[in-house]
């Protein structure tokens, strides 16, 4: 007799715009490089057109204005996302800032991903603020949320050039390159068991990580310094 396989799995992913994260997530899903399923796609957009990307069925929105609060919003938010029983929660170009009781509740499955090598440029316009910073080097995060912005544990970053006459627009570009495999190389990790947070100490095969792992150019996540795919 088989064993019957586990059941792949399940993200939610928080959209705000057009989506290229979710569906480099999607993509690879469908490729069958990530065993998971996505079980729903929530936004503060309602217009927004990474919604489209995937089934109504999976879609679900709403407008802050139509709520007392942002705590009620991210209340309804939070009540939504429940209901599909996910194991990992995405922010992928979510652009509101998330309320810390939202945070406390689904903390230790809540990633995000930030177009800067964190901890330099948390918050907004970070490509423009490096290139008029003279960075040679910038990149993305993939990191734990926690109510702080923008400053939980860094689980991977990948690297690009910051080259002469870049304007944000084309620096832009090269980072959103390096999101798309450095997610997904992320999600791998964390659908397979392999990444948790545990209190204040996020681990890799239940070792503690201190540094980033880095995205190298076949697409996979290295300990800095070590030739040794993780
Ligand atoms: C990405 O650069 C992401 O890092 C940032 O917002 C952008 C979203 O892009 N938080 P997309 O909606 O995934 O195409």
């Amino acid at each position: 007799m088989s064993a019957t396989p586990a059941s792949p799995d399940r993200i939610a992913v928080l959209v705000s715009g057009r989506g290229s994260n979710l569906q480099a997530i999607l993509d690879a899903i469908d490729a069958g490089a990530l065993p998971a399923r996505i079980v729903g796609v929530f936004s503060d957009k309602p217009a927004a057109p990474a919604l489209s990307r995937v089934a109504p069925t999976l879609r679900w929105s709403a407008s802050p204005k139509e709520y007392a609060s942002r705590d009620a919003f991210d209340a309804a938010l939070g009540d939504a996302i429940e209901a599909t029983r996910p194991d990992w929660i995405v922010c992928a170009g979510y652009l509101r800032i998330l309320c810390d009781a939202f945070v406390e509740r689904f903390r230790g499955r809540l990633l995000n991903i930030h177009p800067s090598l964190l901890p330099k440029y948390p918050g907004l316009r970070t490509h423009a603020r490096a290139i008029a910073d003279g960075e040679t080097e910038h990149g993305a995060s993939v990191h734990f949320v926690i109510p702080e912005l923008d400053a939980g544990t860094v689980v991977a970053q990948a690297r690009v050039p910051v080259r002469t006459g870049d304007d944000a627009d084309a620096l832009a570009a090269r980072v959103l390159a390096v999101e798309h495999p450095l997610l997904v190389a992320v999600l791998r990790l964390a659908v397979s068991g392999r990444l948790a947070e545990q209190g204040t100490t996020t681990t890799v095969d239940g070792h503690p990580l201190f540094t980033p792992l880095l995205l190298d150019s076949a697409g996979a996540l290295r300990a800095p310094g070590t030739d040794r795919p993780v």
